[in-house]
């Protein structure tokens, strides 16, 4: 199972999770009409005052330059959205919203693997389903296993704090992969009875 080609793939994660970021560097905003380079800013104006707020928020709002930049929410416009508002990537390449090439030379040599684990030491909390399919279509077996994950379910114990501090889920969760503090219900996304209900 050795595919050194998916370290790409995860690597194109981290850039598109980056976008916004690399965007801004990359990109300039187009020359308005009749104006010199458009860096000149009318007095007093705060240059990321047309920016809007939430995904923006990693620019540097004192660079001068800031008003060229391609904004994020131009870059990521039109992206299947989670509950946070953030997008859902996972959603996005399901629905071909993007399509990273699979391997550097464009033919396929691997499958996703198709294998849900559930996780039942959540508490009241309802139980985690951890899919393989989606984990697959983005990284190689050898991103998790065997130096995260045993590839034998029920082996790990995981405390959430323990994710929160970035071990088990959270070696990429949080950082490259979706934010955990409010998107619970995407990884508890099994009802257990008597448990918190899943809203
Ligand atoms: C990235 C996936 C993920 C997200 C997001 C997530 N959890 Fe968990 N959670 C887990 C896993 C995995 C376990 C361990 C399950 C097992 O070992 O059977 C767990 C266990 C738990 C437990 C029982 C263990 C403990 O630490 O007490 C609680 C309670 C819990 N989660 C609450 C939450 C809450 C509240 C949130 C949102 C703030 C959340 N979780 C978000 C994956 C996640
Ligand atoms: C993103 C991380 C991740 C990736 C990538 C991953 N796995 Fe896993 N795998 C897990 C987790 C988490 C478990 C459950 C471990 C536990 O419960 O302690 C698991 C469990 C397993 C199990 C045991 C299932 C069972 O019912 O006992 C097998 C087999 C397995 N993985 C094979 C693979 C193969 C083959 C690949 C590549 C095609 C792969 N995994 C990729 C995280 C991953
Ligand atoms: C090696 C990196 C890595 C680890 C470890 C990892 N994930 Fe993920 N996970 C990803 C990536 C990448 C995605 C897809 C991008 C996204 O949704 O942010 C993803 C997506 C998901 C999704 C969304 C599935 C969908 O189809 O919408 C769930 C649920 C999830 N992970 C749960 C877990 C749980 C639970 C664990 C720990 C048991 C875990 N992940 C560990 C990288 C990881």
């Amino acid at each position: 199972m050795k595919t050194p080609f998916r370290t790409n793939v995860l690597l194109f994660v981290i850039s598109i999770t980056l976008a916004p970021l690399c965007h801004a560097f990359l990109r300039p905003a187009a020359v308005p009409e009749g104006g010199d380079q458009g860096t000149e800013l009318p007095a007093g104006e705060n240059p990321g005052a047309h920016i809007a707020h939430g995904e923006n928020d990693s620019y540097d709002r004192n660079n001068p330059d800031l008003g060229r930049l391609q904004q994020s929410n131009e870059a990521l416009e039109g992206m299947p959205l989670d509950q946070n508002g953030k997008v859902d990537w996972a959603r996005a390449l399901r629905e071909g919203a993007i399509k990273p090439r699979e391997t550097l030379t464009g033919d396929k040599t691997y499958l996703p693997l198709d294998l849900d684990v559930i996780m039942r030491n959540t508490k009241a909390m309802p139980f985690v389903r951890f899919p393989h399919k989606t984990h697959t279509e983005w990284l190689a077996c050898s991103n998790c296993h065997p130096a995260i994950f045993a590839e034998k379910a029920g082996t790990a114990k995981i405390r959430m704090e323990d994710i929160f501090r970035g071990e088990f889920c959270g070696r990429c969760h949080d950082r490259v992969a979706f934010i955990t503090h409010k998107a619970c219900f995407r990884c508890h996304s099994v009802q257990q009875p008597g448990g918190v209900p899943i809203p």
